[in-house]
């Protein structure tokens, strides 16, 4: 596993901190409670994280992400039926026989590989679907007073840099929040939690003002939060106030609004390029992008794209 890396905190007293006196992210969150009715019938019986791009569940992708970003703990919010989840990220024992009995060695250590160190991983649920800053606030018992990260699984990026990597890296020269951002076209203002940007230097925007969904008319900018953010403890304050907001959730964004003026925060523009897993389209476009990067598949798939496209 990568080693965390450090971060020089301002703010509460570090709970945590390695010799030198800096904080580490240790934890992440992973909200995984959401119904995916866009993916009816696929979602009926099958957590929506689960669904894979190319061999592997969306969820997957986010965790490996998470600990190519030195995180040691996992803390999945989960919800009715999404089961299936913890059953991935444990050994399955039958299977690893077989596959060792049949000496199919490369499978047996994909398999394994997938599974956290014991202890290190925790389920609690959300037992209402109140929104995303209610799923995180679930998680705050378990996370306690340390920053953490927060990944949607339906977010997904494609490059050679971990996106989390990269945030923790930022996080690690402002000092405080940290969330992933890119521009989005002005009539899609309204799916994303969209920045006031104050300074801003093409890589780092410093976050002046949040607001979630916005209509295109009324966006303060168009660029917009995407599924990556490392947060100070003190936005567990603001969730607690429980209040609602766009679309009647209690949202993320508004509790990290608040954070804006005493903890530093940043947007990263990340490199990489970002997938909405959570729309069919995008979902699509995912699997043709990870098959081509991949070395057994792409020559195959190239093939037949061009194909395709000329009519063949
Ligand atoms: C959530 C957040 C939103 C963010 C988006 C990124 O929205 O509320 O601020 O921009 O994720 O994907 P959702 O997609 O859950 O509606």
């Amino acid at each position: 596993m990568a080693k965390p890396v450090s971060v020089r905190w301002r703010g509460r007293t570090p709970a945590v901190q390695d010799r030198t006196g800096n904080m580490q992210i240790r934890k992440a969150v992973f909200p995984v409670g959401g119904l995916g009715t866009r993916f009816l019938p696929a979602t009926k019986a099958l957590p929506k994280e689960m669904l894979p791009i190319v061999d592997k569940p969306l969820i997957q992708y986010a965790v490996e992400e998470a600990r190519a970003a030195g995180i040691e703990e996992f803390i999945f919010v989960t919800g009715r039926g999404k089961t299936a989840i913890e059953d991935h990220f444990d050994h399955s024992y039958e299977l690893e026989d077989l596959l060792s009995s049949r000496d199919k060695d490369q499978a047996l250590a994909q398999i394994r590989d997938s599974v956290p160190p014991a202890g290190q991983v925790a389920y609690t649920r959300q037992q209402e679907p109140l929104g995303l800053g209610h799923a995180v606030w679930c998680a705050r018992n378990l996370i306690g007073d340390e920053p953490f990260a927060v990944l949607l699984a339906d977010d997904l990026i494609l490059g050679e840099d971990p996106c989390l990597r990269q945030m923790v890296e930022a996080a690690g020269e402002t000092g405080g929040n940290v969330v992933a951002v890119m521009d989005v076209p002005r009539e899609h203002t309204g799916r994303y939690g969209v920045l006031d940007v104050g300074a801003d230097d093409g890589r780092l925007a410093e976050v002046r003002g949040l607001v979630e969904k916005p209509d295109p008319a009324e966006a303060p900018s168009t660029l917009s939060v995407i599924g990556r953010y490392i947060l100070v403890p003190e936005v567990f304050d603001y969730l607690s106030q429980m209040e609602r907001g766009a679309g009647g959730e209690i949202q993320l964004t508004d509790a990290m609004a608040k954070l804006i003026g005493d903890h530093p925060f940043y947007g990263l523009r990340f490199t990489g390029t970002r997938f909405d897993c959570g729309d069919k389209l995008g979902f699509l476009k995912a699997t043709v992008a990870f098959g081509l990067a991949r070395d057994d598949l792409q020559e195959g798939l190239g093939a037949f794209l061009e194909d395709l496209v000329a009519g063949r």
